[in-house]
């Protein structure tokens, strides 16, 4: 979406993944120093999205949302101030239709969803300071061109305040799938790619709910050919930090979102993270691929069911080469600086983890642990042309 924002992919924190419903105005504010304090806002995380259940379930007399008093006593203007003033920004969740999906809904129009509302809510939302709304279709069921038409409604309706607002949607949260994932570029700044992402590597689902790590990438990595600035899919917040999987597990997670262009928006208890964790979410040289101006999500260069190698062209001709490894036991993963794109005889490697660099004349090859990956910024060399990619478009793009 050309609105001005999101020209890189969003960076933050959700309260959802760690807290679900159980969040309160000093959880959010705490988030937020520690959001600070971690160094995590200097590397590019500002967006604290305050997930559902932050408002009440009805309306008030005008119309207006309310913020839960319980949860909220001060006031969603009072919180967005209190981020601003740590150079935060302020994110914030609704829905279209009736309700939210943790079930906040009254009857229309005293419905908490926005319908009828839309107008009314942006102005809300803008007044309150919010940079970033997340519109969760929650309804039972909706057809893709009610979606379309929903999702369009409110992107005018925040172009209408004259903030800057990052529109976030998931079109996913609807039991009754809309068919394949359209291009939601012209609609929003980000769009969820799949079902709700749990702490798992593997739950063996591909449309359904919780989907692992693993899940997530086969269905996201198809979808490259709609990501650019303004527009990026989302494969959902971040459960790096939150057990169920191994370290190697975590990287590959966090390198792949990465290498994806995917919004890196963690998930975890910020108060309370390992060094493994922070090691991790605090990667300069994966943040810096992910943060790249030319907005690419990597396309795959060749995938064999095991072995899966992705490359994302960087605004200096530099490219960013993931070597990932779905399979179950150690495995040496190869690629070559001409199969991701470069021209020339002579290459330097550097590898995102270790910050080690190597020279290469063209063979870019590692032993990758039974889910890990390996990533290596390619530079050198002569013109960088997009990578040969399998993977454009292979869901279809539906109308409307
Ligand atoms: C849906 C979304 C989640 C979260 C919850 C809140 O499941 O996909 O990310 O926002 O709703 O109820």
């Amino acid at each position: 979406l050309n609105n001005g924002v999101a020209r890189t992919p969003p960076m933050g924190w959700n309260s959802w993944n760690t807290f679900g419903c159980n969040i309160n105005e000093t959880l959010i504010r705490q988030m937020a120093d520690a959001m600070v304090s971690s160094g995590m806002r200097d590397l590019g995380y500002r967006y604290v999205v305050v997930d559902d259940c932050w408002m009440n379930s009805t309306r008030d007399a005008q119309g207006n949302l309310q913020a839960n008093s319980t949860r909220f006593p001060s006031g969603m203007k009072a919180l967005g101030d209190y981020l601003h003033s740590r150079g935060l920004l302020f994110g914030i969740y609704q829905a279209p239709l009736d309700r939210t999906c943790a079930q906040y809904f009254g009857a229309y129009p005293g419905a908490t969803g926005a319908q009828g509302h839309e107008y009314q809510d942006a102005r809300q939302f803008a007044a309150w300071g919010v940079d970033f709304l997340k519109y969760d279709w929650c309804s039972p069921t909706g057809t893709i061109n009610d979606q379309v038409a929903r999702f369009a409604l409110m992107r005018d309706a925040l172009a209408s305040t004259g903030r800057p607002i990052v529109y976030s949607i998931n079109p996913n949260s609807i039991h009754e799938k809309t068919g394949p994932m359209r291009n939601w570029g012209d609609v929003a700044n980000m769009w969820r790619s799949t079902e709700d992402i749990t702490n798992a590597w593997n739950t063996g689902q591909t449309n359904g709910y919780p989907m692992g790590i693993q899940n997530i990438v086969d269905v996201n990595v198809p979808l490259a050919g709609y990501a650019g600035p303004g527009s990026f899919n989302d494969p959902d917040m971040m459960e790096v930090g939150n057990g169920g999987m191994t370290d190697t597990e975590m990287r590959s997670h966090f390198a792949l979102w990465a290498i994806m262009a995917a919004p890196l928006i963690a998930g975890n208890d910020l108060r309370d993270m390992s060094t493994a964790t922070q090691t991790i979410l605090k990667n300069p040289q994966l943040v810096a691929i992910n943060q790249d101006t030319l907005g690419l999500q990597a396309s795959q260069v060749s995938f064999d069911g095991t072995r899966r190698v992705l490359a994302k062209r960087l605004a200096n001709g530099d490219v960013a080469v993931a070597l990932f490894n779905q399979g179950g036991s150690t495995t040496t993963i190869s690629t070559s600086a001409a199969a991701v794109g470069k021209s020339g005889s002579s290459f330097t490697l550097r590898d995102a983890w270790t910050d080690s660099t190597s020279t290469t004349t063209g063979t870019i090859s590692a032993s990758v642990p039974a889910h890990g990956t390996a990533v290596f910024r390619v530079s050198g060399g002569g013109t960088t042309t997009p990578p040969p990619s399998s993977a454009f478009r292979l869901r279809s793009e539906s109308s409307g």
